[in-house]
């Protein structure tokens, strides 16, 4: 599977990118300048040499040719992004994991976008395309640190089981990160937020903290819910 990440140049996008690529995906880091993508990749070739990374650099109408497409800009970037490149995303699923916040003094306060989530407002901005939102609670120093595993879960939410399924099964490739299926997109407000609260932890505790929930057994994959009957792909209740 080629996995193409919009905005892949920033700390989160490519640290998720050489961690996929590490479990045998094929990476394309997005983004405007070409140029950047190409520089970006070899600094991370050079720092993974010798582990035939299958790693390469587009702009961000290359990464979104991918099979499934990651959004990792900012989060007041995401709906331009995704309509920027919407043919390409159409009919795909887009794993979109930018969190809306902002820092007030030494305060980390979470922002609400038009339609309550960025994931929200990126499925609003491409309809034609099955938005999951995760690994908003990843930490991108640790996930792009090859050298160690990284431990988390990691929870998605979609209108569409079928996209809750594939990002679950890529989060899964990872050892030691959990997919949990969380619900619907309308739980990605609640779940980008969130992160506002880790990062406030990670500052108070001089730490970088990840998310892990007790009392779910440990089960990679979430089992099939049946909310594909009809060849919708969408969750009952969902448009
Ligand atoms: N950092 C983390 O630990 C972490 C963990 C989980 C989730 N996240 C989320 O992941 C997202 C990316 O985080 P980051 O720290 O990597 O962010 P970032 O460095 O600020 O931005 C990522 C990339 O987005 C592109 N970009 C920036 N402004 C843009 C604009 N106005 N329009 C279009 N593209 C733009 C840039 O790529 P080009 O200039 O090359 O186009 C940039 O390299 C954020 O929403 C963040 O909340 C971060």
């Amino acid at each position: 599977m080629q996995i193409g990440i919009l905005g892949g140049t920033g700390p989160a996008g490519s640290a998720l990118g050489v961690r996929l690529a590490s479990v045998g995906f094929d990476v394309v880091i997005g983004s405007r300048s070409r140029y950047r993508a190409m520089e970006v990749v070899d600094k991370l070739l050079d720092r993974w040499d010798g582990r035939n990374l299958p790693v390469t650099a587009g702009d961000n109408a290359d990464a979104a040719g991918a099979d499934v497409i990651v959004i990792a800009t900012p989060w007041d970037a995401a709906y331009g992004t995704a309509t920027s490149v919407a043919e390409e995303l159409d009919g795909k699923v887009v794993i979109c994991m930018a969190n809306a916040l902002t820092r007030i003094g030494k305060e980390f306060q979470p922002l609400v976008p038009p339609r309550g989530s960025v994931a929200a407002s990126v499925q609003a901005a491409v309809p034609g395309c099955r938005v999951a939102a995760g690994f908003h609670h990843v930490p991108a120093k640790e996930l792009g640190d090859l050298d160690h595993p990284i431990e988390s879960d990691v929870l998605i939410c979609s209108d569409y089981s079928d996209a809750t399924r594939t990002t679950s099964e890529i989060v899964a490739k990872v050892p030691n990160l959990r997919p949990l299926d969380a619900g619907g997109l309308s739980q990605a407000t609640p779940i980008e937020s969130f992160t506002a609260v880790l990062l406030q932890l990670n500052v108070h505790y001089k730490t970088r903290v990840a998310v892990k929930f007790t009392g779910i057994p440990e089960a990679a994959v979430p089992p099939d819910d049946g909310a594909d009957e009809g060849g919708t792909g969408a969750r009952e209740g969902s448009e």
